[in-house]
């Protein structure tokens, strides 16, 4: 039978390309968005019109009540979650002297409380003894910071921690959870880097060009499969090598 499993922000950019991946793969695949229906339809559309299975699912998981409906709607639809992917994720840049508390609290809100809450849910939707894998996508800035990043950073920094100690907590009843750390990767999300600054970024990396949506998608279906079963705990960069943001 199919698993299944579950994205957030899977509209556009990398959690669009995990989506197809998952989906290629044979996955039952729900897509969450929170405002783009049109981009998240689009998804849906492609993957069923590959003969595989895929849901729209509205919902900001930053809002616990919201949360907890995705996952109701993707377990009364495809049954329980076997692949959770935390991957919805915004940035608010700027200096801290001027960064305002509702940028703060925005980042801290979608990146960190949604993927507990998101977390949270799912673990209260599976039966006992489902070995659910989770996967968070964090950042190399959740590794080694970044200048006008502090919040987003934190953030990052935050949600490798709860990979750590669910890691411990979870472990004993078969779930792993793992973190994906990708580097500068183009979507919606880096269209403000100049193609100037993707060129000196990729310079930069050892393996001399930019990750894409599809580097991060093959190591997600890594960490969601059986090759894998022995690893729990751990961020894995998907970076071409680059030992620094
Ligand atoms: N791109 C990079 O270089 C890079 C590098 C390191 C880490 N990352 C991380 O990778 C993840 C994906 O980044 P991306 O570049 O693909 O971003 P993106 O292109 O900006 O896409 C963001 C996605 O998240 C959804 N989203 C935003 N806020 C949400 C909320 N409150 N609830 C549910 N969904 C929400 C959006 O839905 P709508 O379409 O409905 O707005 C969209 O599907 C993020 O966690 C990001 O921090 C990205």
């Amino acid at each position: 039978m199919a698993k299944n499993v579950l994205i957030t922000g899977a509209s556009r950019g990398i959690g669009r390309t995990i989506a197809l991946t998952f989906a290629k793969a044979g996955y039952n695949v729900v897509i969450n968005y929170t405002s783009n229906i049109e981009a998240a339809q689009e998804v849906v559309r492609l993957i069923t019109s590959n003969n595989a299975d895929a849901i729209a699912v509205k919902g900001d998981v930053s809002k616990d009540s919201e949360a907890l409906e995705i996952v109701k709607q993707a377990t009364d639809v495809f049954g329980p979650i076997d692949v959770l992917i935390n991957n919805a994720g915004i940035k608010r840049d700027g200096p801290i002297e001027t960064m305002s508390e509702a940028d703060y609290d925005e980042v801290m809100d979608v990146n960190v409380k949604g993927a507990f809450s998101m977390i949270k849910h799912t673990l209260n939707h599976i039966p006992p003894k489902h070995p659910l894998k989770i996967i968070n996508i964090t950042s190399g800035t959740g590794i080694v910071g970044r200048e006008n990043q502090v919040n987003y950073a934190i953030s990052k920094f935050a949600l490798n921690g709860m990979v750590k100690a669910l890691a411990k907590e979870l472990g004993p009843k078969g779930i792993t959870i793992n973190a994906v750390a990708p580097g500068l990767t183009e979507t919606d999300m880096t269209e403000y880097v100049d193609e100037a600054g993707k060129q000196a970024q990729a310079e930069r990396i050892p393996l001399k060009r930019l990750g894409t949506t599809q580097d991060i998608g093959e190591a997600c279906l890594f960490l969601a499969s059986d090759r894998s079963s022995f690893i729990t705990g751990q961020i894995l960069p998907v970076n071409g090598g680059l030992h620094g943001a």
